[in-house]
């Protein structure tokens, strides 16, 4: 979603600008702008559309020591050149970048602003104008900064310029993710650590209701009272190569080729020299003291959980329940008398979930969160964080987040049943690894999948992934991936719920994608897919070792039967990787979607 860079120091900031909005194209947007501040004023660029085309917008005669810049995902308004950010007060006075919902702006703007005239549809603008008209009451800038923020009701992240002041950004946050990072002689703000991680790894986190003044060699964190408040930098855990694509045409390829290192690095993470797990006690505690869990997460970290559930039920004997986050708020089923949250989220800042989270917190129960970003806002929040080790995911089309979330859910189960002293007959670590090994065998098998991207998935206008029991749920991520990336509209079903209305839409050549890895249920699938295929449907099979029959398309080296999500997954990534390929859509970054959902 919405990106926000800002600089302040002694270098030219064009180049500083616009390679960070680079690094957060990852986050999805539909136009963006930067503005610079320098002795003949403020200048301003704005473009509708990618990156690229605000390169040749920007004036490189310009130089300045300080600017903002933003990524924008349409919220409040149509992706225009107007409603691009950075936004200016009526009087030119003011320039602000913002990402996340003001829910009353317009009471706002009903009451402060009835005589001003806007020149956009955004949230955003209110804020710029409110800081203005604030301004001709209050002595200092600081003082309206502060007050309009305190009036101001939603999420947001903040940076503002006042043209008149060429020592100070003025930053705040408010539920949505900002940074402010710490250089010699400069100093950088940032909604994510990837967009100015080149020019620093030290980062002061920003909580909600803050501002900071940021300057050139000071940065002050403020109340809204205007007290001030002293924290220290920490180090970001993120190194620069793992953000660059290297010699992969797409990140979304790397991403998948990277599992079986996620898988390996899991297992280091997790094991202590003597090859036990290594948990946080805490977290054991917490899981053994619960009667029922509630797992909580959006889009493909939902996926996740579903297969966590069938995990942590059958390892770890505990019942789980898995909501969308979404959903969760507003329609909350009874709950159990000792419930524990698990919230499943690659980015951490997913506003859904985290809705979810503030109000479980008020409830007083525990949370505990799985996310690929332990300083992010859920991992915060919540009681207990457990790290995916996963690395940046930098494509929008999550893959190695959702194996790296079903890796750690395993562990989470089996730690919980040797706590409880359950009989198990089950290694995890061990299991991880024959699971790395076979993600390595089937990445080898590109061409294999490619072409059947290309049989089954070139020019149709739907397809249907069936699966039963956990090959359901990977079925449902199957069509997640193939849908998000390459607009073919596809549906993740049950194989035996198809019969009872779905059916009708198959048709000649209608490509059905079964999977088929456990043996419970390989007959009564394969039974579905005679019944598609009695229909025309062009199904393709893929099975596990062990259950292959002769005309599969594709067959799955063997790994545990609880484990087999791991692995049929990645047939699954690879054709809709393949199919976006043959369809010539922008594979890492596909229309609409935005990689860190910060808007409920
Ligand atoms: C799909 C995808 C999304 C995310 C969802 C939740 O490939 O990436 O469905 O899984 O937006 O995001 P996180 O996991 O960051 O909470």
């Amino acid at each position: 979603m919405c990106g926000i860079v800002g600089y302040i120091g002694q270098q030219d900031t064009k180049e500083l600008l616009l390679n960070g909005l680079e690094k957060l194209e990852y986050r999805g947007y539909d136009s963006a702008g930067i503005a610079m501040l320098n002795d003949s004023g403020l200048n301003l660029f704005k473009v509708k559309g990618r990156i690229a085309r605000l390169r040749e917008k920007v004036d490189m005669n310009v130089q300045a020591t300080m600017g903002i810049g933003h990524t924008r995902w349409a919220t409040h308004g149509v992706p225009s050149e107007d409603n691009a950010h950075p936004h200016q007060s009526a009087s030119g006075r003011f320039t602000i970048v913002h990402n996340g919902v003001i829910e009353n702006y317009q009471a706002l703007k009903n009451e402060y602003l009835q005589d001003v005239s806007f020149g956009s549809q955004t949230d955003t603008e209110v804020i710029v104008q409110l800081i203005e008209k604030l301004s001709e009451e209050y002595d200092t800038t600081e003082q309206a900064f502060r007050k309009a923020m305190d009036m101001l009701k939603g999420s947001y992240a903040i940076a503002l310029i006042d043209e008149k002041d060429n020592e100070t950004l003025y930053v705040a946050k408010n539920k949505s993710p900002l940074l402010v990072g710490i250089g010699d002689g400069f100093n950088v703000v940032a909604s994510d650590a990837m967009a100015t991680l080149k020019v620093t790894d030290q980062y002061v986190e920003i909580q909600d209701k803050e501002v900071v003044l940021v300057k050139r060699d000071q940065v002050e964190i403020q109340k809204l009272d205007g007290t001030t408040v002293e924290r220290e930098p920490y180090t970001a855990q993120i190194d620069v190569s793992d953000t660059e694509k290297g010699t992969y045409p797409h990140f979304m390829l790397k991403e998948i080729d990277e599992q079986p290192l996620v898988m390996r690095k899991i297992i280091k993470e997790y094991q202590n020299g003597d090859n036990e797990l290594k948990l946080d006690s805490a977290i054991r505690d917490a899981m053994k003291a619960c009667d029922r869990i509630y797992i909580i997460a959006a889009g493909t970290s939902y996926h996740a959980g579903l297969v966590g559930k069938q995990l942590i039920e059958n390892i770890a004997t505990i019942p789980v329940e898995v909501h969308v986050a979404s959903e969760f708020s507003y329609n909350m089923p009874l709950l159990s008398e000792k419930p524990l949250f698990i919230f499943i989220s690659q980015s951490g800042e997913t506003a859904d979930s985290r809705a979810v989270l503030v109000k479980v917190k008020e409830l007083g129960h525990p949370a505990l969160t799985i996310t690929n970003v332990p300083g992010s806002t859920l991992s915060r929040e919540a009681d207990y964080t457990l790290h995916l080790y996963a690395g940046p995911e930098i494509a929008v089309a999550s893959t190695k987040a959702y194996t790296a979330q079903i890796a750690v859910l395993a562990i989470l189960a089996v730690d919980t049943a040797q706590a409880k002293g359950n009989n198990l007959d089950f290694d995890p670590m061990q299991e991880l690894g024959i699971v790395a090994s076979a993600m390595e065998a089937l990445t080898d098998q590109k061409e294999a999948i490619e072409a059947l991207a290309r049989d089954y998935l070139s020019t149709t206008r739907n397809a249907f992934f069936i699966g039963r029991s956990t090959d359901y749920n990977v079925s449902m991520e199957g069509s997640l991936k193939l849908k998000e990336i390459s607009y073919i509209q596809a549906e993740g079903f049950a194989g035996g719920e198809l019969k009872h209305g779905t059916i009708a839409l198959i048709e000649d050549g209608t490509p059905v994608i079964a999977l088929s890895t456990q043996e419970n249920v390989n007959y009564s699938i394969r039974g579905n897919v005679q019944e598609v295929v009695a229909r025309g449907a062009n199904a393709m099979v893929i099975s596990m070792k062990g259950l292959e029959q002769d005309d599969d398309a594709f067959v799955l080296p063997q790994v545990h039967e609880l484990l087999t999500p791991l692995v049929s997954v990645v047939p699954l990534q690879l054709l809709a990787y393949y199919a976006a390929l043959h369809r010539d859509r922008d594979v890492d970054k596909p229309r609409n979607l935005a990689k860190s959902v910060t808007v409920e």
